[in-house]
């Protein structure tokens, strides 16, 4: 039998619902970006209480959206880490609390595993196939020979990609988290600083951003003095060149890792998720390599959400069925790992 599935994921800033049956019947989301917009970033004690006050709202939402109600729900999923600890047990907490109400199994899942299966919520993908993950928090290249079968092929070394962009859209004044803002102004401007490619050349599948961030901070710093008024403003002209040459900095350095860790593992697919991957330079970038087939979430997938745990939930289940009657004895941990690596 196919569950239903109620997924929740509160790893971050993100308090999200899912309900999954063979198909998303419902994906429902609150962002705190606003909460933490002045802070220029993410605050945790911000956030968990934040996840507190929408999560239950939400997964009522989520069975209202679903046309159904929790009895019909026959499998609880969560996000059980890598992420901020407060914010995990807002989650784990609600989840095990409606699965022990209801008297069902409930499921830990791991962030960027969801990420990496985001894809199939909407397409068919066969295993086995390479992973492109770029978040706010990872830059990873892994083989994935099946589900639960991972291997890091390589990571970054300093910044994560999405920290990158976060840190560059705040030196160009723009507001958190600024993925998306510095890469629409990339599009109005050309690649005129020759920023560095960290690690391009190196006959591995590793990375490295921040010293692209550091050239940005120094390009910056150079046009402010040479100008004739040292506090002016940037002109929009320099913003969006700055934009342009940092983005293409970026799509060369994946185009080439990508390349390298096919011709290492020979996987003819490469599912490319995160948030960063919803970025379209880097997506028409990886489409120009023609000898494997590239592989995008759609948009709304491409940050965190819940529908990702509840695939990943479900092709848990579909690989090693679990019981989904509970014993009157059945345990309900809460449990989280913020720390928590995926091989
Ligand atoms: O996957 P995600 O929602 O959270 C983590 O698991 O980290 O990724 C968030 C990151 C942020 O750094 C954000 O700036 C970046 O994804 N991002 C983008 C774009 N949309 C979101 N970066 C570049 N271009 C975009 N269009
Ligand atoms: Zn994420």
């Amino acid at each position: 039998m196919k569950p239903r599935i109620l997924a929740i994921e509160s790893s971050c800033d993100e308090t999200a619902v899912a309900i999954y049956h063979n198909k998303i019947m419902a994906h429902v989301l609150h962002s705190q970006i606003e909460r933490h917009r002045a802070y220029g970033g993410v605050v945790p004690e911000l956030a968990s209480r934040d996840h507190l006050a929408h999560i239950m709202p939400l997964v009522d939402a989520a069975l209202q959206q679903a046309h159904c109600q929790l009895q019909d729900i026959d499998l609880f999923a969560y996000t059980q880490g890598p992420g901020l600890a407060g914010c995990l047990l807002v989650g784990a907490t609600v989840a095990q609390g409606l699965a022990y109400a209801m008297h069902k199994p409930s499921i830990a899942i791991h962030h960027l595993e969801g990420h990496i299966l985001s894809p199939l919520l909407t397409q068919v993908v066969e295993f086995p196939f390479l992973a492109l993950l770029v978040s706010g928090g990872h830059t990873q290249l892994i083989a994935v020979e099946d589900v639960g079968k991972y291997t890091l092929l390589g990571d970054t070394l300093d910044d994560a990609l999405g920290e990158a962009f976060d840190k560059t859209a705040k030196m160009l004044g723009f507001s958190y988290p600024g993925g998306a803002e510095v890469s629409a102004w990339a599009e109005k401007g050309q690649p005129v600083f020759a920023f560095p490619t960290p690690l391009m050349h190196q006959k591995n599948a590793d990375f490295s951003f921040a010293g692209l961030k550091t050239a940005v901070l120094r390009c910056i710093e150079n046009l402010r003095t040479s100008s004739k008024t040292p506090d002016e403003e940037l002109s929009d002209t320099n913003k969006a060149n700055i934009c342009a040459s940092f983005v293409y900095s970026i799509t060369q350095v994946l185009h080439k890792k990508v390349l390298f860790a096919l011709a290492q593992t020979g996987h003819t697919r490469v599912v490319v998720s995160g948030g960063v991957s919803a970025n379209k330079q880097i997506r028409a970038a990886l489409l120009n390599i023609k000898h494997a087939q590239i592989i995008f979430p759609s948009l709304e997938y491409c940050t965190d959400n819940a529908a990702m745990i509840a695939i990943a939930a479900h092709l848990r289940h579909q690989k090693s069925p679990m019981a989904l009657s509970t014993s009157q004895h059945q345990q309900y941990p809460i449990h989280v790992k913020p720390r928590w690596s995926l091989y």
